[in-house]
């Protein structure tokens, strides 16, 4: 295992506060706990004005996307999660996990300068074909999401990793051991800023910053959902946040979600 600070309540909230963030962020830190995802759910929100936090050094059920576990050992990445508040109706909601990811590649690339990921739709962050990030986007109440981040920060790859589920982290990228109380601080920020700015615009105004980013955009991809595979050529997004992709006959499919991935780079 690498070894790099623990995570603290105070080194965080020391780099956040000359960050001046519009709303404060009431941490959670635990040193081991199921899911960050599952702390925040039974979380009672009533008469809170921050935003509950819930960070752990290692998680026993880490959760994935479509029923799948997160890898999730002691001290050495980020999990991670936070309780929003939203007063549009729930529809405009569509397309949130997307900025949820545009947020971690904006918050690595000021933090440590990183300007090679790329966004597999709909939110796993990727370096060179490989998985470094994932988000789990979960509705609580009526007015209330959860919003969970994984990140590989400083794990190292088993010898013989899984080919079919090719992953990394930021030490594989970098050489260096990170320290996660400064990359939380900023994910925290820019996170905000990003939910908050959707909130008010929308997608709208993030479609060409997910433009520069899009690992499917032009590629013959197969989107797997509910057992069923759909084949065809992405094209983008639209304004909800669903995949656009046009079949070999010219007909054009609009995705709400689905499990991708690349049949041929073209
Ligand atoms: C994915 O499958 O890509 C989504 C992974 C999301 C993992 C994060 S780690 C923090 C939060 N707590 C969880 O149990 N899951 C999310």
């Amino acid at each position: 295992m690498n070894t790099s600070p623990l995570i603290s309540s105070s080194s965080i909230q020391n780099i956040l506060t000359p960050l001046n963030v519009k709303t404060p962020f009431e941490l959670h830190i635990f040193n081991e706990i199921d899911s960050t995802n599952r702390f925040l759910k039974e979380f009672s929100t009533e008469n809170r004005d921050m935003i509950p936090c819930c960070i752990a050094e290692m998680q026993t059920k880490g959760r994935g996307r479509f029923g799948k576990e997160w890898f999730s050992p002691f001290g050495e990445n980020i999990y991670c999660s936070c309780r929003f508040k939203f007063s549009t109706e729930l529809h405009a909601l569509s397309g949130l996990g997307l900025i949820v990811s545009l947020a971690i590649l904006a918050m690595l690339k000021e933090v440590i300068a990183m300007d090679d990921l790329l966004i597999k739709w709909p939110n796993d962050v990727l370096w060179q074909h490989k998985k470094l990030c994932g988000t789990l986007i979960e509705l609580v109440e009526t007015n209330e999401i959860i919003i969970g981040i994984g990140i590989n920060v400083n794990s190292i790859l088993p010898p013989a990793p899984d080919p079919n589920k090719p992953w990394c982290s930021l030490y594989e990228i970098t050489g260096v051991i990170l320290d996660r109380n400064t990359l939380i601080a900023h994910l925290l920020y820019t996170l905000q800023l990003y939910v908050e700015r959707f909130m008010q615009y929308g997608l709208e105004s993030f479609i060409d910053e997910w433009d520069t980013v899009d690992y499917l955009k032009g590629q013959k991809v197969s989107i797997l959902n509910q057992n069923k595979a759909i084949t065809g050529i992405a094209e983008g997004i639209n304004n909800l946040g669903q995949l656009i992709l046009v079949d070999s006959e010219r007909k054009m499919h609009h995705l709400t979600s689905g499990d991708a991935s690349i049949l041929t780079f073209l």
